[in-house]
């Protein structure tokens, strides 16, 4: 019996995400950073940032000296994990850990030094809803890069968009990563038909989805992000493909990503086991997840996640 743990998924894919994130994309980024000083260290706020992994990744790449990084979330158990596994990993990467500092309520902050590069970095890790943040914050601070990894496409993004890009100064920068983009390809195929019409249905219910009573959701976030940034003002400086890419080699599959496809796979299970347009093909459907998590045990199953990463300066 699958168990299915976020905290576990979200670990699982930092390796995918790492394999997956655009370089080209990801350099534009490291280039178009402002320098930053003691006196005026990088903001950075990171939205929907569940166990910090893009904290961690952006601190090992040694994208960030001096900065504040500000990663919110809106589970508690996903920034008490985050602060879990800070000095774990930060420690591991020669940083010295000082937490907690003084906290604000609903949330821990830590710093980090490093004396080999001068790094000082303070991280302040709240639990919030991202809304709730920005009516908090309006008009009283501004952010120099604003950070959306894998979390744009499960809001309305049309809506959430200008929002979103109001905690950032005139002249700062988004990076928006992992943005779904209308491709769910999953090999060896069972029965190419249905494939389709289950790939077809999955997506139809990222776009009908509801949360909280707002619309949440798109399954071609990506494409529709060209558009939308300009409309919202934003430039382009970069754009590209960071597709997930699962596959077993000779030992299996790379660290934890056989549970993160168990994942997927039960993920579209409950999206679709009480589908009505498979009403009457239960059997069916069922014996279809199955076979995919057979698929998984042998080694057998590729999956490929269509996705889009963008930089982008705001005016
Ligand atoms: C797909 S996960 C990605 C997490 C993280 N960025 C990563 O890739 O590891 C999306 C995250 O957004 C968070 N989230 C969803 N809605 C949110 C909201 N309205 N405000 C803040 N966080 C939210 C969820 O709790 C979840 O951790």
């Amino acid at each position: 019996m699958f168990e299915a743990s976020f905290i576990r998924y979200l670990a699982a894919k930092r390796t995918v995400d790492d394999r997956a994130l655009n370089r080209n994309v990801w350099n534009t980024l490291s280039a178009a950073l402002p320098p930053a000083t003691s006196d005026r260290p990088l903001r950075v706020i990171e939205v929907g940032a569940g166990i910090g992994t893009m904290l961690e990744r952006m601190i090992a790449r040694r994208l960030l000296r001096r900065a504040v990084y500000t990663a919110i979330d809106a589970e508690a158990a996903n920034i008490a994990e985050a602060a879990r596994l800070l000095p774990l990993w930060a420690g591991e990467l020669g940083y010295a850990v000082h937490m907690p500092l003084a906290g604000l309520e609903a949330a821990q902050r830590a710093q980090l030094t490093r004396s080999e590069e001068d790094a000082d970095i303070v991280v302040e890790l709240e639990t919030a809803d991202v809304f709730d943040f920005i009516a908090r914050q309006a008009g009283r601070q501004s952010w120099d890069l604003l950070i959306a990894h894998a979390f744009l496409d499960l809001l309305d993004i049309p809506s959430a968009l200008p929002q979103l890009l109001s905690l950032i100064r005139p002249g700062g920068l988004c990076y928006l990563t992992i943005n779904f983009d209308g491709a769910t390809i999953l090999q060896p195929e069972i029965d190419p038909p249905f494939d389709a019409e289950i790939e077809r249905l999955y997506h139809q219910t990222m776009d009908e989805r509801i949360t909280a009573g707002r619309p949440s959701g798109d399954s071609r976030a990506g494409r529709h992000l060209f558009g939308l940034l300009k409309a919202a003002g934003v430039q382009i400086l970069d754009a590209g493909s960071s597709d997930w890419v699962v596959f077993a080699g000779p030992d299996g599959y790379p660290a934890d990503e056989a549970y993160f496809l168990h994942f997927i796979v039960e993920t579209m299970r409950g999206a679709l086991i009480d589908h009505p347009a498979l009403a009457g093909r239960r059997q069916q459907f069922t014996a279809w997840i199955e076979q995919r998590r057979r698929q998984i045990a042998k080694n057998e199953l590729v999956y490929i996640a269509h996705q889009l990463d963008f930089v982008g300066l705001v005016r």
